[in-house]
């Protein structure tokens, strides 16, 4: 894959170093994190990613669940604070999003576009994206305020944003995911095999890591959370989209092989 500026894309060779972990810091130094989604039925995708961006090293995870039941599930994490949505402090937070968000989440997208400090969109936010020109316009907002904006969508979800069809999307992935992120002025996290990664006015990036290990359910809702964690850390939104994904692969490829790969598990290892 050819370098510089005028190349079609970049091939991800590792992911920006990790920040480390200062001496003289404390949790605030590491930032806040808040999952919105888990709507009845779906509460463990809330979780997932919740799991996933406390064990990446956010200082403090939110929890907040779109079905109230899901407070039952929360105990397995201590760490997590479980809060109504309408009570986050929304402009101090990175908030991910739409995991299992079922179609109760396209209720709080109004207030969370606009505030959030930093955001990804996953799953059944961008679904909500897809279908309301209102929350595209304010999406599209985001950028002018120089909030970081990532979107996470598998292939079905990024044709529903670009109103064409999964094959069409998957026959030009790199294309796709550019012209997502010049619709929607935000980085784009295409996933799926050769995760793309784009930015508007920059080369896309292509994810070497992972594989099939990964085709198991919840460990993109892993992925949301744990992009959400470096936004919180304050890396950029490209660089956070492309260390995440790439660190998310890495960990399925070192996978022991006699150990089954669940999503639970790869994000009890996330930042590990
Ligand atoms: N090679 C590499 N990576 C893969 C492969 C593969 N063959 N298969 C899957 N992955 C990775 C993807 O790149 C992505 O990071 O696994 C993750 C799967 O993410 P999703 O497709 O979002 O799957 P999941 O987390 O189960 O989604 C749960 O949310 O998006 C909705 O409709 C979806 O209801 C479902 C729910
Ligand atoms: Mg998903």
């Amino acid at each position: 894959v050819p370098a510089g500026p005028e190349a079609p894309c970049a091939l991800l060779a590792g992911p920006p170093l990790a920040q480390p972990r200062l001496h003289a810091s404390h949790k605030g130094s590491y930032g806040d994190v808040a999952v919105i989604g888990g709507a009845p039925g779906m509460a463990g995708a809330a979780l997932l990613a919740a799991s996933a961006a406390l064990h990446a090293g956010a200082g403090r995870v939110y929890l907040a669940p779109l079905d109230p039941a899901a407070a039952r599930l929360a105990p397995g994490l201590p760490e997590l604070m479980l809060r109504d949505w309408s009570s986050l402090p929304l402009p101090s937070l990175a908030v991910a999003c739409g995991c299992g968000g079922g179609t109760a989440v396209a209720d709080v997208l109004p207030q969370v576009l606009p505030q959030a400090a930093s955001l990804v969109l996953d799953a059944d936010a961008l679904n909500a994206v897809a279908a309301q020109a209102d929350l595209q316009a304010l999406l599209r907002a985001r950028s002018q305020r120089s909030l970081p904006t990532v979107l996470t969508p598998h292939p079905l979800e990024a044709a529903r944003l670009l109103g064409t069809s999964t094959p069409a999307v998957q026959a030009d992935r790199l294309a796709a995911a550019q012209a997502l992120a010049a619709r929607y002025a935000c980085v784009v996290v295409l996933k799926g095999s050769g995760t793309v990664i784009a930015a508007p006015g920059q080369p896309p990036a292509i994810n070497p890591t992972g594989s099939a290990r990964l085709a198991t359910g919840g460990t993109g809702d892993v992925l949301a959370g744990w992009i959400a964690a470096l936004l919180a850390h304050g890396l950029p939104a490209f660089e956070a989209g492309q260390a995440a994904v790439f660190r998310h692969g890495q960990l399925a490829d070192r996978w022991p092989a006699g150990e089954p790969l669940v999503a639970g598990a790869l994000a009890a290892r996330a930042g590990g």
